[in-house]
Formats: C-alpha cells, sequence, structure tokens
C-alpha cells in the first residue's frame, strides 16, 4: 500500500500527504483526572486507552513511525508515588495493550535511558521488543525516561568512545549514535493538552517537524484527533530553508 499519499477518487487529483513519522507529546492526563476528582493515577491509566486508539487510527491512516513521549527525563521529580504509578502503568500497558497491538503488527521499541528504570520493568521493555522485532505494520517507539538533551549527551559520548576524530564528526556520524538511529525524521509533531512547548522532547528528530497544539487532554484523544492534526499538516509548507 502506498501509504505517503491519498488519492482523491473524486477530484482525481493527488491528495493531502499523509506524515510518515508522527511524534506526540501525551500531556494533560493530570488535569483530565483532577476535572473529574479523580486520583492522577487515573488520568494516566486513561491515558493508555488514548494511546491503544491513536495507534490504532494511525495504522488507518497509514502513518508508518509514531513516537510517543511517556516519561521525561524530568518527570523524575514529581512525588514518589506518581513516578511508581507511571512505571507500574508502563507494565500494565506492555502486559495488556501492546500485545494486542502486535497481534495488528505493531513493532513496539523504547527510547530513552534504561539503566534507572527497575530491572523487572526493563525486563518486560526487553522482551517486547524481541517479541515484536519481526513486525513492520507500524513502528512505535515509546520515548521512555526520555530527553532530548540527554540523547544528545549520549550521542556524543558515543563519538569519544568510538574514538571518532574531530574532523569526522558530522550530523550523519550523531545521529547514528542516538538512541533510535533508525527513527526517520519528525514530520508531523503534535503535543496535547494547549501546552505550546516542546519539553525537551526529539530535540534533534524534530528541527524541521511540523507542529500542531491541540487543547485536547491526552486522554481525551482519538481517532478525530490525529486526523484533525494529519488535516492541518496536509496544509502546511514545508520549506526545509528553501524557496
Ligand atoms: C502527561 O500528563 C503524562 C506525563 C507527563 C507522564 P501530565 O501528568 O503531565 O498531565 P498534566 O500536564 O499534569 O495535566
Ligand atoms: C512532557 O509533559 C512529558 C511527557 C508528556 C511525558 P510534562 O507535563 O512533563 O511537561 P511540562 O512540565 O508541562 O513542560
Ligand atoms: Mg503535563
Amino acid at each position: 500500500m502506498d501509504t505517503t499519499r491519498h488519492e482523491d477518487a473524486a477530484l482525481g487529483t493527488a491528495a493531502p500527504i499523509v506524515p510518515a513519522c508522527v511524534a506526540i507529546i501525551m500531556d494533560g492526563n493530570g488535569r483530565w483526572a483532577s476535572a473529574r476528582g479523580l486520583p492522577v493515577a487515573e488520568g494516566h491509566r486513561e491515558g493508555t486507552r488514548a494511546l491503544r486508539r491513536t495507534v490504532e487510527a494511525a495504522i488507518d491512516a497509514g502513518i508508518s513511525s509514531l513516537v510517543v513521549y511517556a516519561f521525561s527525563t524530568e518527570n523524575w521529580s514529581r512525588p514518589s508515588d506518581e513516578v511508581e504509578t507511571l512505571m507500574e502503568i508502563l507494565s500494565e500497558t506492555i502486559d495488556r495493550e501492546l500485545p494486542d497491538l502486535a497481534r495488528q503488527g505493531v513493532r513496539t521499541r523504547f527510547m530513552g535511558r534504561r539503566d534507572r528504570v527497575p530491572g523487572w520493568l526493563r525486563e518486560k521493555m526487553d522482551a517486547l521488543e524481541a517479541l515484536t522485532a519481526e513486525l513492520d505494520t507500524l513502528d512505535l517507539w515509546i520515548a521512555f525516561d526520555y530527553g532530548g538533551r540527554a540523547e544528545l549527551v549520549h550521542a556524543a559520548r558515543r563519538l569519544v568512545v568510538d574514538g571518532v576524530s574531530a574532523d569526522a564528526v558530522d550530523e550523519d556520524a550523531l545521529a547514528e549514535r542516538l538512541y533510535a538511529p533508525e527513527l526517520p525524521e519528525v514530520d508531523l509533531l503534535v503535543r496535547t493538552s494547549g501546552e505550546l512547548r516542546i519539553s525537551n522532547f526529539l530535540l534533534w528528530e524534530a528541527a524541521y517537524a511540523e507542529l500542531v497544539f491541540t487543547d485536547t487532554l491526552w486522554p481525551d484523544f482519538g481517532e478525530d484527533d490525529l486526523q484533525a492534526a494529519i488535516a492541518e499538516y496536509a496544509h502546511r509548507a514545508r520549506r526545509f530553508g528553501g524557496r
């Protein structure tokens, strides 16, 4: 299937281009919960249902790579019970939602630091990556203990460890040493919940991403919101610095 273009049968014209790589900052779980008088954990739990819907909608839309921001390097500063809950929720998601998505051909990988995640969770992350390694309907990256600055530091360290000389350091050499070198350039970056910032997500990979901000809180996000973001993307003129 051609995943980059939708043919508009009625008009016979090549219609909007679907972004190949979409990144989402899944924000607003806390506000969703507090608006309902619920504990924040319930907002995060509902957020996993939104993730499931969104991955399925991304497959239907013909998106090939999806990167979602689930836990930032700065999120460790939250109260310890919330951090613990977020670890448990990732574990539940690996047990419940992601195997269902694997049946639909979703290959899941994690990007971020692995050394600070509890060992029992790291094992589950590794196992899911191995289990889905041959799948190719959609590539899903879950950014967990991820920070764009930490990723660039990681890449810089690897340049040194690999003994790359200063003259040989170029964009390709650095990009090859990011957490997920196979991740394509981000075409569309969506942030939910009305916040207008990047919060340390994909500083390198999203250099020329089109940005779409929506007021929808992440737990309410679904197919319509994804379609709306894609429609907005389709109207953008991408110039990459050219004329
Ligand atoms: C996003 O929701 C999830 C994480 C950052 C882990 P938040 O928990 O940040 O929700 P708000 O921003 O407080 O509403
Ligand atoms: C960004 O959201 C991180 C994730 C969605 C995982 P935050 O809620 O942590 O970001 P800030 O604090 O509003 O910038
Ligand atoms: Mg937030």
